[in-house]
């Protein structure tokens, strides 16, 4: 009930201040990426999922977003973005295009001018996707200006609100803003679940997957292929979209037992099989795509193989690209490293690797 029609709400409930004439302010936020276990792959409306995802947030692959605002002095949009300090003007017509569309629900974004600084803690060459974590952080920005413009400075932002925000800007974006674990996408395994906003997942998590290790194998680095939006947007002719949908709601309400009990086994066998759906739809595709590459399916033989060998309770995920995401308790952690060194990092690009975990959600930082 509380999480019904958000849209409608935060439209109603838009904050415009009578004066802006003294308002300035500078704000700095971080953001993690996420990992999703169950994957979300088809979209409608306004960023709308087609299927519930659940997913792991992560704490090294991060972006900080420091957004500096004025009182806009002339009619002329003053907008400034840079990207690890330089001007990328792709990067920047994305930002302001995001900014337009929050409008309705910001209508404070017109009266502002706007200096925006982002900055990745991953390689840029690495391939790992940033849009989770890049929109997720400047949407808690937004959200924080909101609240600065009512008087509020206590950085205490509606967590809620700000992953509505960042699901505008990207769908995986607004399960980054909570710590541990969250899940997005209407489920009847959760009652408050919502397709406009993530829920945390963290008061459900058993033990041992508060410190889950993610060590993310760089197979392939540089940009993908095919993007994720046109990846999703092929989904409306996949053949298999439908049987996808409801295979995607049944392992929500599996996973989110098994992230209860803590049933490993059963954890493993989710995981791998999202990972392993989510590629065949691609393939399927029409037009089919391929985003693995030979040393991707070279990396998880081995790893079943060590699985198989070891009984060691590691798996894999792959996200929309060639790399893979290893992921395993902590008390694994000695073992498995020595295998990654010994049979994993051969077949990585540059031998790259991100020493990766589970970690916190959104907050602020003091400096950037
Ligand atoms: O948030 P988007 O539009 O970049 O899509 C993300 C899609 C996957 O990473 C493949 C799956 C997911 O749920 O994160």
């Amino acid at each position: 009930m509380l999480n019904k029609n958000l849209h409608e709400r935060y439209i109603r409930e838009a904050f415009s201040p009578s004066n802006y004439s003294a308002f300035q302010t500078t704000i700095i936020w971080q953001s993690p990426s996420n990992i999703a276990l169950v994957k979300y792959w088809g979209k409608h409306g306004n960023q709308l999922p087609n299927n519930p995802s659940i997913s792991f947030t992560l704490s090294q692959s991060r972006t900080e977003t420091k957004v500096k605002v004025n009182y806009k002095k002339q009619q002329k949009a003053a907008f400034r973005f840079l990207f690890e300090g330089s001007e990328t003007p792709q990067f920047g017509r994305k930002v302001q295009d995001y900014l337009l569309s929050l409008l309705p629900y910001f209508p404070f974004i017109q009266h502002l001018d706007f200096e925006i600084e982002s900055r990745n803690t991953f390689p840029h060459s690495s391939g790992i996707a940033s849009s989770a974590s890049s929109m997720s952080a400047l949407a808690a920005c937004l959200t924080d200006i909101e609240l600065q413009l009512k008087g509020d400075v206590s950085g205490k932002i509606d967590m809620t609100k700000a992953s509505f925000m960042a699901r505008l800007g990207s769908g995986s974006a607004a399960r980054s803003v909570f710590s541990l674990a969250a899940e997005w996408g209407v489920t009847e395994a959760l009652p408050n679940s919502s397709d406009e906003i993530a829920i945390p997942l963290e008061q459900i998590l058993h033990p041992v997957y508060k410190t889950f290790q993610d060590s993310i194998l760089i197979i392939h680095g540089g940009v993908k292929s095919v993007s994720s939006r046109a990846g999703h947007a092929l989904m409306e002719t996949n053949p298999f979209a439908s049987q996808r949908y409801q295979e995607a709601n049944k392992q929500t309400i599996s996973l989110i037992k098994i992230l209860q009990t803590g049933d490993l086994d059963a954890f493993i066998q989710i995981t791998e099989t999202e990972a392993m759906q989510l590629h065949a739809l691609m393939m399927v595709s029409e037009p089919s795509f391929i985003l693995l590459q030979p040393n991707s399916l070279a990396a998880i033989t081995a790893i079943r193989n060590y699985r198989q060998r070891t009984a060691v309770p590691l798996c894999f995920t792959l996200d929309a690209g060639p790399n893979l995401h290893l992921l395993y308790p902590e008390e694994y952690r000695t073992q498995v490293i020595e295998f990654l060194h010994e049979e994993l990092l051969p077949l990585c690009y540059q031998q790259q690797w991100i020493d990766d975990k589970v970690g916190l959600g959104t907050s602020t930082i003091s400096s950037f």
